[in-house]
Parts: C-alpha cells; structure tokens; sequence
C-alpha cells in the first residue's frame, strides 16, 4: 500500500508511528507532516490540508492506493466529494466519510437531530439563530443552570460555553448570534447540562460492519484538577476504568449500533472514524458530541494499545471490507502527556530550541504537534500543543511514571505541562 497521510499534528504522528509498524505499509506520504514524522515517510510542508487540488495532483504523481484524512476541516469541506469526481481517482481508497457523513461533526444541529431521529441518547436540546433570540431566551428559562450554548458550525475547539448563571447565558447566546464564530455562530444550540464523568470512544466502520477501538479519556482543561480554560488537550489515558464492559455493553447497544445503522438508512456511506464524546450519566452513557475523525490527544494513547496490523483496518475499512477483521489490544495501559508552550491556550511566544532524549523504546514515543525547523535545520517550538509523551505501562501508574520520565527528559524555553493527568482514575482504581 502506497499511502498518503494528510494533517501535521500529534494524532498524526501517531497514525504514522503505528503504520510503519505495517508489514503492508510500503510508502508512506504525509501532507504537510512535521518533523517528527519525517522517519516514517515523505513529508509535503507545502501541502496543506485543504489544498484540494494539490493533494489530488499528489495522490496521481505518487501512485497513492489509499488516502488517510486525520483532521476535521478537509473533510467538512468536502474532500472525498472532491477527490471522488476527480479524472483517475476513481479507485482510491479513502479513510474519511464524505461531506454529508462529516456532518456529523460539522454541524451540531445536523448531529442532534440525526441522535434525536435515532433514539440515541443525548442531552435536550433546541436551535436558534438571530430571529429566534427572543424564543432561545425563553428556552434557558425552561432550563436549570449550568446552561451549554455551542455554536452549531467548527469553531476550533472553542464554540462551546458553559455559562453559571442565566444573565451570563444570555449574554454568551447574543455574542454567538451577532457572529463571535462567523458563519459557525449563525445558529447556536442550547442544550440541557449533563453531569458525570467523560470518556471518549472510537469507533472504526466501513459503513456497514465496525470495530471499536481502545476507549480513552482526555484531559482538556489547561489546569490541573480540571480547573481554566479549555484546550485542545493535555493529556489522556486508556483504558478507563469506569468504562467497564457493562458499560461499553450499553455504548454499543445504545449508541453505536444505532449509530452506524442510522447513517446506512440514512443513505451515508460513511467510511472512516467515529469519536463520540460520551458523558456517563450514573452507569448510563449519553452522547455530548460526534467527531468525524479520531482525538488528539486521545490518538496518541489509543495507537499505542492496537496490536493488530493497523494498515490491515484501514485498507479494509475504505473498501467496505472489516468483516472478519480480527481487532487485537493491548492489556496494557497507555498513556500520555502534553508538552505545551507556556502561555497556551493564549498567546505564547514560539522558535524555542527543543531537545529530547534518543527515540524512546517501543512501549513508548514522543509525539510531535507543535515543531518545525529553523533555517538551520534545529528543532523548534512552533505551537501550543508542542510534543506528547506517550507510554505503556503494565498499570496506569507505570504508565504515567514512564509519561513523566520521558517528559522530564525534553527540555525547550517555557516547557508547561499537567502533572496530574490520570489521577482521578488512580482513584477509581
Ligand atoms: P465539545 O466541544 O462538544 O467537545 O464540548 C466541549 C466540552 O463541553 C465537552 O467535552 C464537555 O466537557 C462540555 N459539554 C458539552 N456539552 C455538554 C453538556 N450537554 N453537558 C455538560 N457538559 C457538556
Ligand atoms: N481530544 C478532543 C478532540 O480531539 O476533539
């Protein structure tokens, strides 16, 4: 298989670190990439991930069998679409749903309103946009606090807000309408709190058949104990504890059957990932959000627990093929740990040196997201999310240790990170 990667960060590198692990892997192509993933393949800095038409030029030159779409956004714009019309591309393997199957993530009153026609449990909700203000107000009286507004569109991570009181919620609602996400904002849903503990499952489908991969849990406020702004993640672990299997016996027969039946009968061929946010509601699991692709930092932990040929999934995957595929997993536990620059998720200054110990052992890998090479070729900080530190270990607690060890090793100006990532599972325990 001739393969082209598309996304540059740390769930990228993971992918790539576990396919080079593929005897059927015999090129690997990422666009752009960074420098971490530069010893598993061909990287392409110059090709970004919604360059259609330079992504599909590349896919003819080299040969690509099978294409792989990590992040959201090429997707939501309609990269299968695209590729799918384009002379000679006929026979390419793609991982990744198309545009309408994207919607999942892409708009989260399509993914309510999908979860609602499918009994799929999930917290209230209605929608509004600038004429119904006045009606939208009403509904958060209905509501008790805390109130959650999302934006309907992507918003990069930020177009949730979880607001105490009814005059901050009202206040929040009026920013979205009058256009704080843009065209993301237009419409806004207003949905019931749910309260429990979150967990995150993936689920691989060819559209028909599935398999559902390590369940992982993120940790996505910067602080620790939970506490400051959201992020784009700091840390996650697998397996989680809570997640047992009366529980994932419920996820499945709840939410994931229903899930992938729903898009068949629905006409959407949806090949590729499925991370749905999950918030367990006392032993009983309710869908916060579906993503069209898989988590970062979750990734990172979750390539480290498949022991099955994982080039083998996705092959089979994009060709409507999973059937017997025999879906093997780590006992162990991962884990793994984020790097950032300090200041994140504000402003950080970035072009810090960053040094780091030799390629870690197989049980563990440093993750790159945020580097890129100066114009003498050192390594540097280039974003908020920096490198993750991901390792096995026999216990959740080796895990972390191994985590820790090897973060301590990279040194770079304004290293931060969250020194309590898992501890809450160590409770539960
Ligand atoms: P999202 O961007 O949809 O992942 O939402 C960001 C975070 O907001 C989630 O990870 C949850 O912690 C929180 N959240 C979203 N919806 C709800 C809800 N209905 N009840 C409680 N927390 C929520
Ligand atoms: N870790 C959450 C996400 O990837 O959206």
């Amino acid at each position: 298989m001739n393969i082209l990667l598309l996304g540059s960060g740390g769930r990228e590198h993971a992918l790539a670190w576990r396919m080079a692990r593929s005897p059927r892997l015999s090129r690997l192509h990422i666009a752009p990439g960074n420098p971490g993933m530069d010893s598993y393949g061909t990287c392409y800095p110059e090709i970004g991930v919604t360059d259609f038409a330079a992504i599909a030029e590349l896919i003819r030159s080299l040969a690509i069998d099978l294409l792989v779409v990590g992040p959201e956004v090429p997707l939501v714009r309609g990269i299968v679409d695209y590729l799918r019309l384009k002379e000679g591309l006929t026979d390419l393997l793609i991982v990744g749903p198309n545009q309408v199957g994207a919607q999942i993530e892409g708009s989260k009153e399509f993914s309510k309103a999908f979860m609602e026609r499918h009994a799929i449990p999930t917290a209230r909700y209605r929608a509004f946009d600038r004429s119904g203000y006045y009606q939208a107000v009403e509904y958060l009286q209905e509501l008790r606090p805390p109130y959650v507004l999302k934006a309907d569109g992507l918003a990069a991570g930020k177009g949730v807000v979880i607001c105490e009181t009814l005059s901050e919620a009202k206040h929040e609602l009026q920013l979205l309408l009058s256009g704080r996400f843009g065209k993301a904002s237009a419409r806004v849903i207003i949905e019931e709190y749910l309260s429990g503990i979150e967990c995150s499952v993936f689920v691989a489908t060819d559209g028909t058949d599935y398999r559902i991969l390590p369940v992982a849990k993120d940790y996505k406020r910067i602080g620790e104990g939970d506490t400051g702004p959201n992020t784009g993640g700091m840390g996650s672990v697998s397996p989680v504890p809570f997640a047992d299997q009366a529980f994932m016996d419920k996820v499945e027969e709840r939410i994931i059957r229903p899930t992938i039946q729903g898009l068949r009968s629905e006409g959407i061929d949806y090949r590729g990932f499925i991370f749905v946010g999950l918030m367990n509601v006392g032993g009983d699991p309710y869908v916060i959000e579906y993503n069209c692709r898989m988590g970062d930092p979750e990734t990172e932990s979750v390539m480290l627990r498949i022991d099955s040929d994982f080039v083998e999934l996705l092959e089979r995957m994009a060709r409507g093929d999973l059937g017997d595929y025999q879906l093997e997993e780590s006992p162990q536990y991962a884990a793994t740990v984020v790097l950032v620059s300090e200041g994140y998720p504000n402003d950080y200054p970035k072009g810090f040196p960053i040094s780091y110990p030799h390629e870690p052992a197989f049980d563990s890998a440093l993750f790159h997201s945020g580097t890129t090479r100066d114009t003498s070729g050192h390594l540097v900080t280039s974003g908020g999310r920096v490198l993750t530190a991901s390792c096995l270990g026999s216990t959740l607690q080796e895990a972390l240790k191994a985590c820790y060890h090897l973060a301590g090793q990279v040194q770079y100006e304004g290293k931060a990170l969250r020194q309590d990532i898992g501890q809450d599972l160590l409770k539960l325990l």
